[in-house]
């Protein structure tokens, strides 16, 4: 199964009320990783890659192009997101290099900047057949909607996507970014309410905070799109520490990279089995 559309991945799993699996990958052993651990669980997966990480590495061609020869080796079906973008410049970079969908992140703008730039990359997007991911504005805090404390309102999230077109929306439900415990508490009723007010797929961003169980309760109150990526990065971590922990000459890289490599293939595995579950 090659490379497909991000559309083709999430359209179905909101019909079976399936959670997908959205895993950030920064390093090639990432993508690696994603793409064996969803093969392992049978389950369509998406790749994403953030700007952060395209800053990173300084251009997003190079890892952009690995990712996608990973994807079109798979033997599930696999889609390549580009995840918080700020730059317009990067979503027509992204679109040029076949992203099948871009998260355009407006969020520190205020509602009516916000709703123009954000029609202004779903036209250019659109035009070029690929899905655009969107937030609303800037609530509270310096993580923004996706603070614990700050709640979307259904009213105004279906005036956004109204506004915009956008393919799918990034919700403020409980969630918060870069946790590294799996205590945050979804407000599941706002998701459920959310969820019967707009018409596009659901986004739950600062999913490593979330415990397996609340996950599912999400995907069952109407959340679709399930993006993660601290919880598999302590995964790697932690697999590297002990790798170099237990052997103090080791150099070559391949063996705690490696090693990194197959503690994140084991979660994606695992946690693609909680969301198809739900
Ligand atoms: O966009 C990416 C996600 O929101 C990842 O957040 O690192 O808290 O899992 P996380
Ligand atoms: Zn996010």
């Amino acid at each position: 199964m090659p490379l497909v559309a991000t559309r083709s991945i999430v359209e179905p799993a909101v019909r079976r009320r399936h959670g997908v699996g959205a895993f950030n990958v920064i390093q090639l052993e990432h993508a690696e990783a994603i793409v064996a651990g969803a093969e392992r669980s049978g389950a369509p997966v998406i790749l994403q890659i953030s700007e952060n990480a395209v800053r990173y590495h300084g251009a997003l061609a190079p890892i952009g192009r690995a990712a996608l020869a990973v994807a079109r080796a798979a033997t599930v079906p696999v889609a390549l997101h580009l995840d918080h973008v700020t730059s317009p410049e990067l979503v027509r970079e992204g679109v040029e290099l076949g992203v099948g969908s871009v998260m355009f992140d407006a969020s520190a703008l205020d509602y009516e900047a916000n709703v123009r730039a954000t029609a202004g990359v779903v036209a250019h997007c659109h035009a070029e057949g690929v899905w655009v991911e969107a937030e609303l504005g800037e609530i509270g805090g310096k993580d923004g909607v996706h603070a614990a404390g700050a709640r979307t309102d259904p009213g105004e999230a279906a005036a956004f996507v109204a506004s915009t077109g956008v393919d799918a929306l990034a919700v403020a439900v409980g969630s918060s970014h870069a946790m590294l415990t799996r205590d945050a508490v979804l407000d599941l009723d706002l998701v459920a309410g959310i969820a019967a007010a707009v018409p596009v797929p659901l986004v739950l961003h600062g999913s490593s905070g979330v415990a397996d169980d609340n996950l599912a309760a999400a995907v069952r109150h109407g959340m679709t799109k399930i993006n993660i990526a601290t919880h598999l990065n302590k995964a790697f971590t932690a697999a590297v520490r002990t790798c170099l922990r237990e052997d103090e000459h080791l150099v070559d890289t391949r063996r705690y990279l490696g090693a990194g490599r197959t503690a994140v293939t084991d979660e994606v595995a695992r946690l693609l089995g909680v969301l198809r579950a739900s």
